[in-house]
């Protein structure tokens, strides 16, 4: 079964084709980013304008690079939610217009839930795809920007939420501590990069106590950065947080970048590790952007008594494949929903299965 994605929640536009759920067949992303860096984060407007233009030849070349003609097209699997609104609706509105035409079943994904199923994606032509899907009962740590959760798998769309952040998203911490320290967005990657030749244990920063076993908060964390940085150049609240980083030395901001990275990673490999002991899943999957990172890939793998197979870059960040994947699975048990009636849902978040 051949099912074309298509995914413009927020600044990439990407089509997809994915075969039986597993065998990447294209991967077409059309980035923003280097139109947001001049703002410093992604702007609505800009980004749903930016969709308009691009959306039809991404998913023409999603097609042609997959070899496939709309006859061997099964069904379409879009992003409706969570998202920008503008941007959202330019990718269900050419969905929907193209199951319309061609006469295709239709699939609404959640986002989010698609993170995690880029981990099923285990063929094809991209390098270091895991060598097998993930078994159940799995363990997903989810870590994106908009979203910070453990998820326990007990089956295909059969998940309940463990915890969750209780203020910023992991990647919106990683984005605002960038900005605090004169880092370009977006700013996980920077901080990665400008981490690697600092001291991780420069300043101490502190970790989030809270009640929820599983829950995480990266708030305190991000003020406890602008706090230090603030007592590190000698200047107090009042000064103008966007002249601060004009004041900091190269050192000073790779220490930084590396001290928050640090502390970042260990929370979130902490409550991984807390749920995992209670719950011994048969396998953990990490998802969303910041599931790109290395350092919490190594420090996954060295604390968790468990194979973990990572899934390619490319399919950690925003992409369409991880969307036709999940709609395989979702087509499995579901009705496809009528194209005239699908609407989008800009916030909608993972707690209980949204599956029927
Ligand atoms: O999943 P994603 O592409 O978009 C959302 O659905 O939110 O995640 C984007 C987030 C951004 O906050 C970005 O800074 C972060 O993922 N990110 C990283 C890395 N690459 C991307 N964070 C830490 N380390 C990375 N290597
Ligand atoms: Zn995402």
């Amino acid at each position: 079964m051949r099912i074309l994605g298509i995914e413009s929640s927020c600044d990439e536009t990407a089509a997809a084709i994915i075969e039986d759920g597993k065998r990447l067949l294209s991967n077409v992303v059309q980035s923003q980013i280097d139109i947001h860096k001049a703002y410093g984060g992604v702007v609505p407007e800009v980004a749903a304008r930016s969709h308009i233009e691009v959306i039809n030849p991404v998913i023409e070349q999603a097609l042609r690079e997959s070899g496939s003609k709309w006859d061997d097209i099964d069904a379409i699997a879009v992003t409706y939610a969570p998202g920008l609104i503008g941007s959202l609706m330019v990718g269900a509105l050419a969905a929907r217009t193209l199951a319309i035409i061609h006469n295709k079943p239709i699939f609404p994904i959640h986002h989010v839930e698609a993170h995690v199923y880029a981990n099923f994606i285990t063929e094809g032509n991209m390098a270091n795809l895991p060598s097998t899907q993930p078994s159940f009962p799995m363990l997903a740590l989810i870590v994106s920007g908009g979203h910070s959760q453990l998820v326990l798998f007990k089956s295909h769309g059969n998940y309940e939420l463990l915890g969750q952040t209780q203020d910023d998203a992991i990647g919106e911490a990683f984005d605002k501590v960038a900005k605090i320290i004169g880092l370009p967005y977006p700013g996980g990657p920077s901080i990665a990069k400008a981490a690697e030749l600092g001291d991780a244990f420069k300043y101490p920063l502190p970790k989030a106590k809270l009640s929820g076993k599983y829950d995480f908060s990266f708030s305190g964390l991000k003020t406890a950065v602008l706090r230090a940085v603030q007592k590190e150049v000698g200047v107090d609240y009042s000064f103008p947080s966007h002249e601060l980083p004009g004041l900091l030395s190269d050192v000073q901001r790779r220490d930084f970048a590396a001290s928050f990275q640090r502390v970042a990673i260990e929370t979130l490999v902490d409550k991984a590790e807390a749920a995992y002991k209670d719950y011994q899943p048969s396998s953990v999957v990490i998802a969303g952007g910041v599931a790109a990172n290395q350092m919490l890939r190594q420090e996954l793998s060295t604390r968790l008594p468990l194979d973990i197979q990572y899934a390619p870059m490319q399919l950690c960040t925003d992409n369409a494949a991880m969307i036709a994947a999940l709609g395989y699975y979702y087509a499995q048990s579901q009705d496809p929903t009528d194209p005239y009636s699908l609407e989008v849902t800009p916030s909608l978040s993972m707690t209980k299965t949204a599956w029927a």
